[in-house]
């Protein structure tokens, strides 16, 4: 199978040192870095842009998981594939035309994936599953960190598991991930964990590599 995912969320981290915490959760075991785009009308609160992507991207190698809560999302894929996202999500909510959207980030070269709130149904998924490298589902409304995981998505990560068959795309949760919850959607099928909260709390290096450690062992 493929091997377990984790990717902190960088909203959780100090955002006036974000180079240097980038460094740290790579030291600390982290595979690749998750950054969540808000935009205060998709979602209720606003985060950061492409120039904040571009500013982090000199500090690490890893794969950056690019999550955007933005609608429209069309406009601003090219910005983001340049600021050096690796993988773009969008929100299959967001817009009218999740198709033409996915076709577009692949067309900018970067990897397509496509998320879905703890209301929408997976069966979106079904005409766009070919067109896609990664599948991620919230176990929190997005907007915010440090939520409670909404156990209802469990059942959810079994069907799209089953869904996604031998197809190569990586099943991503995203929401209130912690010890106690990643085996749950582990064993349901994901293989892919972000993880705000869990991941920053106690603030040092060496807590970030306890956490990471805590919720790989889980
Ligand atoms: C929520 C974001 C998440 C958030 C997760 O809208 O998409 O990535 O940072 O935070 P925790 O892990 O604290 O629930
Ligand atoms: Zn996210």
């Amino acid at each position: 199978e493929r091997p377990l995912i984790i990717a902190p969320s960088m909203l959780a981290s100090d955002f006036a040192r974000l180079g240097e915490e980038i460094r740290a959760v790579e030291q600390a075991g982290a595979d690749w870095i998750h950054l969540d785009v808000m935009d205060g009308h998709f979602v209720p609160n606003i985060t950061f842009g492409p120039d904040v992507i571009r500013a982090m991207r000199p500090h690490t190698k890893l794969p950056f998981d690019v999550h955007l809560m933005i609608a429209p999302v069309d406009p601003y894929l090219e910005a983001f594939a340049k600021a050096g996202a690796d993988i773009i999500t969008i929100h299959a909510e967001a817009g009218p035309h999740l198709h033409r959207s996915l076709q577009a980030i692949r067309q900018l070269g970067k990897k397509a994936g496509v998320v879905i709130n703890p209301a929408t149904p997976e069966s979106v998924l079904e005409y766009v599953i070919d067109r896609v490298d990664l599948i991620l589902l919230m176990t929190v409304n997005p907007g915010f960190g440090g939520q409670a995981f909404i156990p209802e998505v469990v059942d959810k990560v079994s069907r799209v598991r089953a869904l996604i068959g031998h197809r190569p795309i990586d099943l991503e949760i995203d929401g209130g991930v912690t010890p106690e919850t990643a085996p749950l959607v582990t064993a349901a099928g994901a293989n892919a964990l972000v993880a705000g909260s869990a991941v920053f709390k106690g603030g040092s290096p060496e807590a970030y590599t306890a956490n990471i450690a805590a919720i790989r062992d889980a």
